[in-house]
This record gives structure tokens, sequence and C-alpha cells, in this order.
């Protein structure tokens, strides 16, 4: 059974397509916490909802006091490491982590974004694609689950899927088609790795 520490800081949609294929059984996992960077990320509620663990750390208390990204890096794999996960999967997770993080996780560590590889790196992925259509540039986008190493989403590839782009389509409408893949392929990403042992 793999023991996910899932990290979230919006809305958590995707955290819930996991709680749910678990739920459904389509998933042998379980989420042993949820960490949140954001204390309003309505994914903490999903959480709660679904009697999860949480674990709300703010990078802001580390800026305020003068220490660094690398400090609440290291406390941040220091608390995950507690709930001994053996995938930590960045599901809408908006902080990029450094080797202070990664390091005390090597070869565990998932990423979701919603762009194909090689596109589209960083944030608004899914906005920047629809204005790359609408300049005619491209004819689809896509999602991908990787592995994260310290340049953003940049790491190897576990899966894909493509996302077409259709005209008419608002920038409301690509999301939805987005995050829809998204939700199916993110399952289908843990289901399909063997996390190297802890
Ligand atoms: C997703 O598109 C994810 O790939 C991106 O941010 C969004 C988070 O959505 N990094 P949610 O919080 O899972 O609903």
């Amino acid at each position: 059974m793999k023991q996910l520490a899932v990290f979230i800081s919006g809305s958590g949609s995707n955290l819930q397509a996991l709680i749910d294929a678990i739920r459904a059984g389509e998933l042998e996992a379980r989420i042993v916490v949820v960490v949140s960077n954001r204390a309003n990320a309505y994914g903490l509620v999903r959480a709660e909802k679904a009697h999860l663990p949480t674990l709300y750390f703010p990078l802001k208390a580390y800026r305020e006091a003068g220490q660094s990204r690398e400090a609440y890096d290291a406390d941040l794999a220091e608390m995950t490491l507690a709930y001994q996960p053996d995938l930590v999967v960045l599901a809408g997770w908006m902080h990029v982590l450094s080797p202070a993080f990664l390091g005390r996780f090597p070869g565990r560590v998932l990423n979701l974004h919603p762009a194909l590889p090689g596109q589209f790196a960083g944030t608004h992925a899914i906005q920047r694609a629809y204005e790359a259509f609408q300049r005619g540039e491209i004819d689809q986008t896509g999602v991908m689950v990787h592995w994260v190493i310290p340049e953003v989403d940049a790491g190897p590839v576990v899966a894909t899927a493509t996302v077409p782009l259709q005209a008419g389509d608002s920038l409301a409408d690509l999301e939805a088609r987005v995050h829809a893949t998204e939700h199916r392929l993110l399952v289908e990403a843990i289901r399909s790795v063997d996390p190297v042992e802890k």
C-alpha cells in the first residue's frame, strides 16, 4: 500500500481525485498527510472532510525571521518524513522545492503539471497554452506527471496526456478539460510507479 504525502496550495481538486480513487478502490494507496503552504487552500477543507491529517506550513514565518528557503525546505522535509511517506505528490503545490527538501526524498517526489513535457514550464501554463493557441502556434496542449528535480517542471516524465484545443474554446473551457485530464492522469501515474525503498 503506497503511503502518499500530498502537497497542495489551492483548490485541491487533484487531491480530491486521489481521495475519490482510493475510496472507490481504484488506487491502492493511503494519504498519510496533506501539506499546504496556504491557510486558505480549499484542499485543506477537502482533507479535513476526508478525515486526513493536515499540516499547514507557511514560508512567511521563515522570511519574517530572515531565514532562507533552504531552512524552510529542510524543516518541511523533516516534518514530512515523520509521516513516513513512500511518495510525495505535488498536486498544485506552488512553491519550488530546493535540494534541501528533494535530497531527503530521492526518487520519491512526483509533480503534476498542466502542460506537455518541455512546454510552458512554470506558472499559468494553461493560460499560456490558450494564448499560444489563439496565436495559431499550437493545436494541442496537455498534462504530465514527472519525477521532481531542482529544475522546475523538468524531471523524467512518468505519464503524459494530450488535451485538444478547439476553436471557440474559452479559457474556462480549456481549464476544465485540462483539470479533468489531470484528475485521471494523476491516479494512473501513482498507480504505475514503484517508489524506491525507504
Ligand atoms: C493544477 O492545474 C496543477 O497541475 C497546477 O495547479 C492546479 C492545482 O489544481 N499546479 P488543484 O489545486 O489540484 O485543484
